[in-house]
């Protein structure tokens, strides 16, 4: 690691703000029945949920995916009116939501509210004959929130409202287990202000430290800061643009996305090549890295237990920090805009982030940028 990443995680005593884990991620999304459709076909997840129009639920239509503990819900308005059919005009599909399960909605909610949050929603019951669930939501940069999932008491399916879908379309999975961590794009100026928000609102602390010269390009640079809540589920690096000769890539999702909002989110599988040959065989892009990288990188990480054959004819990358190495690859972003997209990760130990590997990744990343004219 070069001396620019600076680790500056104190140790938890007291987790002022207890988070289970990653409840579920909602999209926004302009055809969510097609969009659940590539979710399963391409990334093996599968459809076990509904609600909408013909549940009850009168101006939305929202289709609930899993695969392992990976949960994610892909919701499309059925009008131009309102907050879904604004935040798609405006933004195109992407994260509306990143949920935490909790363990106590209301004292959560309030803790937050107490230390500066800005409510989306109140505390609110939902029922049906599984129970109850009690949610609340704060807003995070952006249009984004975080929903506040309290399901203590909920024995259903995930929600009430949602009816099970039993389909006969059942593609199989692809080896993704869980959400590592999701990356929030800011604007200039604004990475230590949200990383203030986390910290002192939700109680996070900052784990790992960017600069701008640890991730830097002949054209352009960004900052970024990990932050990670008390029992270290929940990660979340928040990036901002630093000056650069061309067009950083974060300008050019806030250019597209039209703001702050989620830059990638990263799944963990435990078998990399596995997972990303089945991913490629169904049609998902990855950005690739020049095989010269392969020619050095066991000089850069040391001996691994793969093979390095089959990742470098994947392109994936490899990194090393003091605990251990791990394994990571980028799709292309999966919308017409230039905004989200996934990374794939397989930690061996490591509980970084592949800085070795930004340099060669934001090449990657910027040759795709020229090609479309945004460079
Ligand atoms: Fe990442």
């Amino acid at each position: 690691m070069t001396s620019t990443l600076t680790s500056a995680a104190p140790a938890v005593t007291h987790d002022a703000f207890p988070i289970n884990g990653t409840d579920y991620i909602e999209f926004y999304c302009g055809n969510a029945k097609q969009s659940a459709h590539y979710y399963r076909a391409a990334w093996g997840h599968q459809l076990v949920g509904y609600r909408g129009p013909e549940t009850g639920v009168r101006d939305r239509a929202s289709y609930l995916l899993v695969q392992d503990k990976l949960r994610i819900v892909l919701t499309s308005p059925m009008g131009p009116e309102g907050e879904i059919a604004a935040h798609l005009h405006k933004h195109g599909d992407g994260v509306h939501d990143m949920a935490f399960w909790v363990p106590d909605a209301r004292t959560a909610y309030q803790a937050a509210m107490d230390r500066g949050a800005q409510s989306y929603q109140e505390p609110t019951v939902h029922r049906d004959e599984h129970g109850e669930i009690v949610t609340a939501a704060i807003r995070t940069y952006g249009d984004t929130i975080h929903s506040i999932v309290e399901r203590t008491n909920y024995h259903g399916l995930f929600f009430p409202g949602f009816v099970p879908v039993a389909s006969p379309y059942q593609p199989v999975g692809t080896g993704l287990k869980y959400v590592d961590h999701c990356v929030g794009n800011v604007e200039l100026g604004k990475m230590n202000v949200w990383v203030k928000f986390y910290e002192d609102v939700l109680g996070f602390t900052n784990i790992l430290t960017f600069d701008d010269k640890t991730i830097t390009t002949e054209y352009s640079a960004l900052m970024s800061k990990v932050m990670s809540n008390g029992n270290g589920r929940i990660k979340f690096p928040i990036n901002e643009p630093a000056p650069g000769k061309k067009k950083s890539q974060i300008e050019e999702y806030l250019d597209f996305y039209r703001g702050p909002g989620v830059q990638h989110i990263a799944i963990a599988t435990d078998d990399i090549v596995k997972t990303v040959r089945e991913l490629r065989s169904r049609g998902i892009e990855f950005l690739k890295v020049p095989q010269t990288y392969y020619d050095t990188v066991l000089d850069r990480v040391g001996r691994i237990d793969e093979d390095l054959a089959p990742l470098a004819e994947l392109g994936v990358l490899v990194d090393r920090d003091d605990e251990g190495y791990l394994l990571q690859i980028f799709t292309k972003p999966v919308q017409d805009r230039p905004t989200l997209f996934y990374e794939i990760i397989q930690r061996k130990g490591a509980k970084s982030f592949g800085a070795g590997n930004f340099k060669a990744l934001f090449e990657a990343i910027e040759r795709e940028q020229a090609l479309r004219g945004n460079l």
